[in-house]
C-alpha cells in the first residue's frame, strides 16, 4: 500500500478489539514519532507508552470520546484502547511551536500504527491533572496530547460534507465523517 493509500483509508478508531499489542510495534510506533519533521530540530517531545493494564484502567477514566455523539461514540465495555501513547513536551527544551511537532509526530504515529492494522484515536480532550497523577509525570513537562491504540472494532467510513461537521454512527453502529469536498477547499492559481 502506497502512503497516499494509507493517508486515505485512515479514520479515527474509537472501538478497540481486546487484543494486546506487541511491545516491539509500540517501540516502532515511538520511532514514528521522534523521526517526525522538528521546528529548528530541537525536539522537545516525549513519549510515554502506557500498556500494562492497571495503568490502563487509570488512564481511561481521563478521557472524552467523541464528543458530539456522547455517549454512544465512547469505547465500549470491553472494547477501550489496549495501549496508549501521551505525548510529553519537555519545556526546558522548547515549549514555543511545540505543537507542530506534536501534529507531525502524532500523524507519523496515526499512519505507522495503521500500516500495522492498529487503529488509533488522537485526543486532546483529557483531564491533564488526573493523568499526570496516574502517571506521574514531573515537573517540566507539558502533557499535550495521547493517542489511543488497538486493533479496530469498528469502521468509518467518509461521508460528503453538506451542511455540517458532526460525525454520526448508523444504526449497525458503522461510523461516518463528513469531510469537505477537494474543489471547495482547492484553490488553484487564482482563489
Ligand atoms: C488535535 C486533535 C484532537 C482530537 N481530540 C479528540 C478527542 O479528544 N476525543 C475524540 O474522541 N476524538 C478526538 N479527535 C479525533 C477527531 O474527532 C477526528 O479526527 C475527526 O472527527 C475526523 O475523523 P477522522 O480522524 O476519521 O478523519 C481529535 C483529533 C485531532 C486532530
Amino acid at each position: 500500500m502506497t502512503i497516499h493509500e494509507l493517508i486515505v483509508l485512515r479514520r479515527t478508531v474509537r472501538q478497540f478489539q481486546p487484543r494486546p499489542i506487541e511491545r516491539a510495534l509500540l517501540e516502532r510506533l515511538v520511532d514514528a514519532g521522534r523521526l517526525a519533521p522538528s521546528a529548528a530540530n530541537m525536539q522537545p517531545l516525549e513519549f510515554y507508552v502506557v500498556d500494562d493494564p492497571a495503568l490502563r484502567a487509570k488512564v481511561f477514566p481521563c478521557l472524552k470520546w467523541a464528543a458530539y455523539i456522547q455517549p454512544e461514540g465512547n469505547p465500549k465495555a470491553g472494547q477501550e484502547p489496549m495501549a496508549y501513547v501521551f505525548v510529553l513536551v519537555n519545556t526546558k527544551i522548547r515549549e514555543k511551536m511545540a505543537e507542530y511537532d506534536v501534529g507531525a509526530a502524532m500523524e507519523n504515529i496515526c499512519l505507522s500504527a495503521l500500516s500495522e492494522g492498529v487503529g488509533s484515536c488522537w485526543l486532546i480532550s483529557i483531564d491533564r491533572p488526573k493523568i499526570a497523577e496516574a502517571l506521574g509525570i514531573p515537573e517540566g513537562y507539558r502533557i499535550d496530547s495521547v493517542v489511543a491504540l488497538g486493533y479496530p472494532a469498528e469502521t468509518s467510513t467518509v461521508e460528503e460534507f453538506k451542511d455540517s461537521q458532526r460525525y454520526w454512527k448508523d444504526e449497525a453502529g458503522g461510523f461516518h465523517v463528513p469531510k469537505r469536498k477537494r474543489a471547495d477547499v482547492m484553490h488553484v492559481n487564482k482563489f
